[in-house]
């Protein structure tokens, strides 16, 4: 790649599946193993769960079909009554109050803010008595204020499910995102970190909650007992549960376990890559990237800025054009139809809430993909793109504060 690049650098295409995954792949091919429960032991499931367990620092790990279906069993897990209320941030994919729905709640959006995090005074005011659970969604890997959370969640006994589909690898005051509330859920849908085309795990330290997800999982009659280091609480379970099958195949688990040791190498580039694009857009005055919270040390694979001093859509339009003739695809949030991370177009909710803070900063919000594989030459293209596209289009300078 020449310095002075000049096509725009792909930012769909994954990292390479490691080689070391092409062995089990065949082994399992000419087998025909594919059902996780099919050998006695050490199948390739069970043996992705034991290996998240260990790097993640926790006893158990379930690996799914999805982070949404981790997320559905999460909540069937915690035993929620029907129509129980769930408290969200507003600012998530629709995959995620779907997930509740699902689980037969009921989604409570919080407003989100224009740095992307859970606005607090509004999250303290919708905790209220009616409120059975918090699921934390850290979208696009943004940490919101988990010590706010954990003390008003803990001060009231709500539980918390974190949503870490974005997040492998953020830290909060050095503990791992996931780990933080009673269950953590992470995706291995092909744009994160790890990347197995659609997969999902969900991780938790309680036996109960463990016992319960795995047998909702699809874990029948005694397959539990090949989920390693469990409890009796499974004796106590056994039929008592529904079964959703959302089980994850041993091929998945194939491709994600030779990717565990890539993790941290692909967080540390990710946040380079993250804070170089961030400092050069922070240089111009029509684009602005909030800061993380300061516990949090990120692992992005994207970045999100803010337009400034572009006040009408049409502004707003105007640059999204601008870096795309440049080579740059952005989305602003609020601005396609049918976004799927606008709270607005999530009409399979029964109320449509009024959210005029998170709605705001979802018509200014702008996101580029940035992962951790790109090079400097990439990234200066890009920053050129964006930083050209805002010099271009910003509207008078007197508008700009
Ligand atoms: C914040 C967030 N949560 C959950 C999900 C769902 O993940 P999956 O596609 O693995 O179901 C996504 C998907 O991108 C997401 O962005």
């Amino acid at each position: 790649m020449s310095l002075d690049q000049t096509a725009a650098p792909n930012v769909y295409d994954a990292e390479p599946i490691p080689d070391a995954a092409r062995a089990e792949i065949d082994r399992l091919l000419s087998s025909g193993d594919l059902f996780r429960y099919t050998a006695e032991s050490d199948a390739p499931v069970t043996l992705l769960e034991a290996e998240f367990a260990d790097y993640m620092g926790v006893r158990y790990a379930l690996a799914v079909s999805s982070c949404s279906a981790a997320l559905f069993l999460s909540l069937k897990a915690l035993d929620l009554p029907r129509d129980a209320r769930v408290l969200i941030p507003a600012f998530t994919f629709a995959a995620v109050p779907s997930a509740v729905v699902h689980a037969d709640c009921i989604p409570v959006l919080v407003e989100v803010g224009e740095n992307y995090r859970i606005n607090m005074d509004d999250f303290a005011a919708k905790l209220d008595d009616t409120i059975s659970a918090v699921l934390i969604s850290h979208m696009r890997g943004h940490t919101s204020d988990m010590d706010a959370i954990m003390a008003l969640c803990d001060a009231r006994g709500v539980p918390v499910v974190e949503d870490a589909a974005h997040s492998l690898g953020t830290k909060w005051h050095d503990r791992k995102i996931g780990t933080i509330g009673k269950i953590g859920c992470f995706s291995f849908q092909s744009y994160k970190l790890v990347n197995a085309g659609e997969g999902g795990i969900l991780i938790t330290d309680d036996p109960e909650l463990a016992a319960r997800a795995i047998i909702m999982s699809g874990a029948y009659e005694h397959n539990w007992k090949k989920h390693t280091g469990m409890q009796n609480s499974f004796n106590h379970w056994q039929n008592r549960l529904p079964l959703y099958n959302m089980r994850m195949q041993n091929l998945s688990a194939a491709v994600i376990r030779p990717q565990i040791a890539h993790i941290d190498r692909r967080v540390t580039d990710g946040r380079a890559n993250h804070d170089y694009v961030a400092h050069a857009l922070n240089q111009t005055p029509w684009l602005h990237v909030p800061p993380a919270l300061t516990p949090e040390t990120r692992a992005p694979d994207s970045i999100q800025f803010n337009l400034v001093g572009f006040d009408s859509d049409e502004d707003a339009r105007a640059f999204q054009a601008a870096a795309k003739s440049h080579g740059i695809s952005v989305q602003v949030f609020g601005l396609s139809s049918d976004n799927a991370r606008a709270f607005w177009n999530w009409q399979f909710l029964a109320d449509q809430p009024n959210l005029p803070a998170t709605r705001s900063m979802l018509m200014r919000a702008c996101d580029v993909r940035l992962p951790a594989r790109l090079q400097k030459p990439d990234l200066d293209f890009i920053i050129k793109a964006l930083t050209e596209a805002a010099k271009a289009t910003h509207p008078t300078p007197a508008k700009v504060a």
